[in-house]
């Protein structure tokens, strides 16, 4: 996709599609404080079971042969990243065993090998089965910062069940648990910490309070000491579990589980990750009102974690499909509208910006299949003002690439009275061809896909139809009633209503 398609502008709140490498190289100098990015990398792994179609599978798949390739391709991309970093900002890189230290090699010569803070391994799966050797279970984030002054916010993990039956092994009578811990500290001095309490007398141990005697009362009375039944023994502190903060972040994460299939934060997408493990880089490396960039932004698991947690962002990706997506969940998830070119603003309602989608024929036509199928089916919605849903199942999809859910037909249905476009059901079955100009023969097989799935109306949209395709439509229509209405690409992305069109005026509508 060109990026010279129009100047893009730095606008936190915008999902940009495009290759990263263009978009960002029109944004400024260090303008993000924090980068996480999961490109597709060299894995081995193929997608098949992705939304079960063929096309999309190829569309995800990763396309390098070998690593050195891939590192070429990521190289460029990541300077572009290295530069709009601020100084103080912090950069994590999503990837896995089969080219992580090659990356590491890279990474170094970009950030400096002094700036890499850590490889965190990410338990991805609970079991891997492997016959000839332990089964890889974990992706690896490698974790940068630009200059030695970055943000590290303290987070925490929880602790394991096995930290938990090993330490907390006191209860009080109300199930509450705690565990002993040392009231003092190694060494004395001449301070008051290091005078007799309730007469024991800790300097003769060689030892000092770690609390003031005003505070070493406080917990006595809160029953936050515990004494000893030997006479003589030491008192502790009763540290209760449910007042610790869990464990300070460790590199090994196994408490974020993977999107499982079943999970409502699924989207289809394939490499979907976690929204926790989004939220946890983005609370330890930003504060609130940060910039939050993801130039590999998938379905967009890093915006609507940055939105959730007060940063702003930028979603970069190159897919048309996956903007949309994003812009979906960003709707869905954080209540999010599309800024409206023109028109009032409620200062109450959040908006997210999509710049940059394909909008000329000349970029339609050169889309890989599935997009095209993708962004013909959604812009048709768009134009119809009403929810479409593209078909997933693509293998032998008998005709029928897409569904729009007219939300008139809903009421109207409902009234008992004649609907949009005379069809019986809310939705309406959609064919997509990408071809220069729909012909006769195109028109046929949605005639049969139509009458098959037992509908009365269709909607066939092309760049442009054939004498020959036109008349069939008039011929189906005449001889068995069923309506098939053609669309231009050209007036869909325009935005053109359907009843002005010049094509249905050809028709008699
Ligand atoms: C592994 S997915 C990201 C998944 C994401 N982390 C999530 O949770 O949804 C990688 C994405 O990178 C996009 N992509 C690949 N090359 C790109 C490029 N050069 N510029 C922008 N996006 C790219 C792909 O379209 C794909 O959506």
């Amino acid at each position: 996709m060109s990026s010279s398609r129009s100047s893009l502008i730095f606008e936190p709140g915008t999902i940009y599609c495009g290759d990263c490498k263009d978009v960002l190289a029109q944004f400024p100098e260090e303008c993000v404080d924090l980068i996480y990015i999961d490109p597709p990398f060299h894995s081995g792994r193929s997608y098949e079971v992705l939304w079960g179609d063929v096309q999309e599978v190829r569309a995800f798949e990763d396309r390098w042969g070998d690593v050195q390739r891939y590192l070429d391709y990521m190289k460029p991309r990541v300077l572009q990243l290295y530069r709009v970093l601020k100084r103080t900002g912090s950069f994590y890189y999503h990837c896995d065993w089969h080219a992580g230290h090659y990356i590491k090699v890279m990474l170094d010569e970009i950030f400096g090998i002094n700036q890499f803070l850590c490889e965190i391994a990410w338990k991805r799966t609970f079991a891997h089965s492997s016959a000839n050797r332990p089964g890889i279970n974990h992706d690896t984030i490698l974790f940068y910062s630009k200059t030695g002054d970055f943000t590290w916010n303290k987070v925490y993990q929880p602790y394991s069940p096995d930290y938990v039956e090993t330490f907390f092994v006191h209860s009080d009578p109300d199930g509450r648990r705690w565990q002993r811990v040392d009231l003092t500290g190694a060494g004395t001095g001449k301070g008051p910490s290091s005078k007799p309490w309730r007469s024991i007398d800790v300097a003769a141990k060689g030892r000092h309070w770690a609390y003031s005697h005003k505070e070493l009362n406080r917990l006595d009375r809160d029953g936050k000491i515990h004494w000893p039944k030997k006479k003589g023994g030491m008192p502790r502190l009763k540290q209760y579990l449910d007042e610790m903060p869990g464990v300070p972040l460790q590199s090994v994460w196994s408490d974020i589980r993977p999107i499982h299939n079943l999970a409502q934060e699924r989207l289809g997408y394939p490499t979907q990750k976690p929204l926790p493990l989004l939220e946890r880089i983005i609370k330890a490396s930003s504060n609130p009102g940060d910039v939050v960039l993801d130039g590999f932004c998938g379905c967009g698991t890093a915006i609507v974690a940055a939105e959730k947690l007060e940063r702003r962002w930028i979603g970069v990706d190159f897919s048309p499909t996956a903007c949309r997506v994003m812009a979906e969940r960003t709707e869905r998830d954080c209540g999010m509208v599309e800024h409206p070119i023109t028109g009032k603003i409620d200062k109450n309602q959040k908006y997210y910006k999509l710049a940059n989608m394909p909008m000329d024929e000349a970029t339609l036509k050169q889309m890989p299949p599935f997009e095209f199928q993708n962004w013909a089916v959604l812009q048709l919605g768009k134009v119809l003002r009403s929810p479409a849903h593209v078909t997933r199942t693509f293998v032998n999809d008998k005709g029928i690439d897409g569904k729009i859910y007219l939300v008139d037909n809903v009421e109207l249905i409902h009234k008992g009275k004649e609907t949009l476009f005379g069809e019986k059901t809310p939705y309406i079955p959609v064919q997509v061809k990408q071809k220069a100009k729909v012909d006769r023969l195109d028109i046929d097989p949605f005639e049969t896909a139509l009458r098959r799935d037992r509908r009365s109306a269709g909607f066939f949209i092309g760049f442009d139809f054939t004498r020959g395709a036109l008349n069939e439509i008039q011929r189906v229509r005449r001889e068995g009633g069923l309506r098939i209405y053609p669309f231009r690409v050209y007036n869909l992305i325009r935005d053109e209503f359907v009843s002005d069109l010049p094509i249905w005026r050809e028709l008699g509508e």
